[in-house]
């Protein structure tokens, strides 16, 4: 395997505290601008890492849907992030756009968005997702895929003559209000570059620290 041997060497493009926004979350928003124009597949895919109610933490890939005070992501409520997250927890999202040498850190409180929210993000979505929304048990075992297809189409004919397909109460957004961002940029020599945005009363108090 080439890839566990390689060593690219990461520029000498610098990120610099006074390149960066005072507000690390418009930060975040440049570098999605920046990673689109890139044309990065998914570029506001982030690992989102929670811990599960007996302590294990686990992690997986959820999309970026909005951003405000806060990030916001859609999933099934009774998935097993669902579960992990309830109506609060401390959670971690990592963006990783590899191809620009840049990765953000976050950790942060999510907590569920309101109802009108997930219903905005639920009517905006196609309706072939609104009806799997329905149709997936999110995170539970099924016996084969015929069997979950079989769902997808008693969901597909259960609203055959809806023309709005309404929002499941076990689906809907999470707003995972930041306390740390930590900016990464790869540089020459692995002396990379990272800013840290610490939530403090009154702004984010920005630390650098070493690679
Ligand atoms: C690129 C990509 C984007 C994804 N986006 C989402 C998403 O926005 N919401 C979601 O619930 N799952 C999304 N998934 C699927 C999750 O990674 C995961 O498999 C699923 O949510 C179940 O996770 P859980 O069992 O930990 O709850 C995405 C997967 C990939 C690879």
């Amino acid at each position: 395997m080439d890839s566990l041997s390689r060593h690219e060497d990461y520029g000498h493009l610098a990120l610099s505290e006074t390149d960066m926004t005072s507000d690390p979350l418009a930060q975040l928003a440049a570098w999605l601008v920046d990673a689109e124009q890139a044309e990065i597949y998914e570029p506001n895919a982030f690992v989102l890492g929670t811990i599960d109610p007996s302590g294990r933490p686990t992690a997986r890939t959820v999309l970026l849907k909005g951003l405000d005070s806060g990030l916001l992501f859609a999933t099934n409520y009774s998935s097993r992030k669902g579960d992990a997250i309830g109506d609060g927890a401390d959670v971690s999202a990592v963006f990783g756009w590899y191809s620009m040498y840049r990765q953000l850190i976050i950790e942060g409180r999510a907590e569920r968005v309101s109802l009108s929210e997930s219903d905005e993000y639920f009517d905006s979505r196609p309706r072939g997702s609104q009806l799997a929304a329905w149709a997936s048990e999110q995170s539970r075992p099924i016996a084969t895929r015929d069997a979950l297809d079989q769902q997808y189409e008693d969901t597909d004919r259960r609203f055959a003559n809806d023309a709005v397909v309404p929002r499941p109460e076990h689906w809907g957004g999470y707003r995972i209000v930041p306390s740390r961002m930590e900016f990464w940029k790869g540089r020459s020599n692995r002396m990379h570059d990272r800013i840290a945005f610490d939530r403090v009363d009154d702004g984010w108090k920005v630390t650098r620290l070493q690679p």
